[in-house]
């Protein structure tokens, strides 16, 4: 049976580092309800004229440089992402381009924070189909074109970033054993489009638009959506929160990761927290996340790592992966 296995993973910010104090010289904000409601402290924002694309393709380098692989090995790019360079052509292609790519396939996928969960699923079914041997999967945002900087509620939570995993094709036993992607769970439920949205687009307004956002719902659905995919995870292997390893969760606000992790019984040292210094990346924070901890020596070859996220549409999802 054919598993995606993670061979490398690499991420890539901005340089540009806003403080909380910075921002409440803009908005009426200050630094001690940022931190308390949400846990961020900081963001990085790129710099004018720095791409989704040009941040993605560095996440790319690094994750092909940790896995020692060439971009020629490379059959297929996934890159999720809600602020791509340009309504078309995708990002993905513009990525596979820079990378020297001429076969395959490379496309965008669209499930805003979900987006990394959903990219990986959808890999994973090429290389277990057979339809690809190695797979990019990229979550790479600028936010930060998308915010209303004048909006308090919601400017304080996003940031720029990227992250990238190489999985590639290997055959496993068939169990839980194997290292690879071991379950993906998806979901979508288009009734919520309103609790989080962005208030333009190419098909309607003809402009990009700004993010708007219901927050104290979204916070309520975040909690109860994110434990169900993952119980649908333990249902499905039998496995518990004390077998998690590393819980790598989507990365939008401090009190959303450790209710869910409460939730799902998995003490608070064993999760890894970005949110604090990278704010909310999107379909980026996952594989920011991953890389960090990869880097660092946390996650070791042969543990068990889950990832979850939720985002707009709403959109939700889960993976159980062994490193
Ligand atoms: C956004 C969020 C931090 C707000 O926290 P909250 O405890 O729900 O706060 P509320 O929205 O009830 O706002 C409380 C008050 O703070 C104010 N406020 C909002 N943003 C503020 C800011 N940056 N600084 C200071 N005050 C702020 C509100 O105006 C409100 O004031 P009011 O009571 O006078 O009307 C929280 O709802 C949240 O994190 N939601 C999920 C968001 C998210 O993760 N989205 C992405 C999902 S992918």
């Amino acid at each position: 049976m054919l598993r995606s296995v993670v061979r490398g993973c690499g991420s890539y910010l901005p340089e540009r580092i806003v403080t909380n104090a910075e921002l409440a010289q803009r908005v009426d904000t200050s630094d001690e309800w940022i931190v308390q409601r949400t846990g961020i402290h900081q963001r990085h924002v790129a710099a004018e004229g720095e791409t989704t694309s040009m941040i993605g393709l560095k996440a790319a380098r690094a994750a092909l440089a940790d896995a020692g692989m060439d971009a020629s090995e490379i059959d297929l790019i996934v890159v999720a992402t809600a602020t791509p360079d340009h309504t078309f052509p995708a990002t993905a292609t513009q990525i596979q381009a820079e990378l020297g790519i001429t076969e395959g396939a490379a496309f965008d996928l669209q499930a805003v924070c979900s987006g990394f969960v959903f990219g990986l699923a959808t890999a994973d079914k090429f290389l277990r189909s057979g339809a690809a041997r190695a797979a990019l999967v990229i979550g790479a945002e600028t936010f930060s074109r998308i915010l209303d900087w004048e909006d308090r509620a919601t400017c304080v939570l996003f940031g720029d970033g990227a992250g990238a995993v190489v999985l590639k094709a290997e055959e496993g036993g068939g169990t839980l054993a194997d290292r690879g992607v071991l379950t993906t769970h998806i979901r979508s439920d288009g009734r919520f489009k309103n609790k989080l949205y962005v208030d333009g687009g190419a098909g309607s307004t003809k402009t990009v638009g700004f993010l708007r956002m219901e927050g104290k719902e979204v916070f309520r659905h975040a909690v109860v959506k994110l434990a169900e995919t993952v119980q649908h995870t333990f249902s499905e292997t039998g496995l518990s929160g004390r077998d998690i390893d590393w819980f790598v969760p989507h990365q939008a606000n401090r009190r959303i990761i450790d209710a869910t992790a409460d939730k799902l019984g998995i003490s608070h040292d064993r999760v890894v927290v970005t949110v604090d210094r990278h704010g909310n990346t999107s379909a980026a924070s996952i594989p920011l996340a991953l890389a960090e901890a990869h880097r660092d020596g946390r996650i070791q070859p042969g543990q068990l790592v889950l990832i979850e996220a939720m985002g707009g549409g709403f959109t939700w999802g889960s993976a159980l992966i062994r490193w």
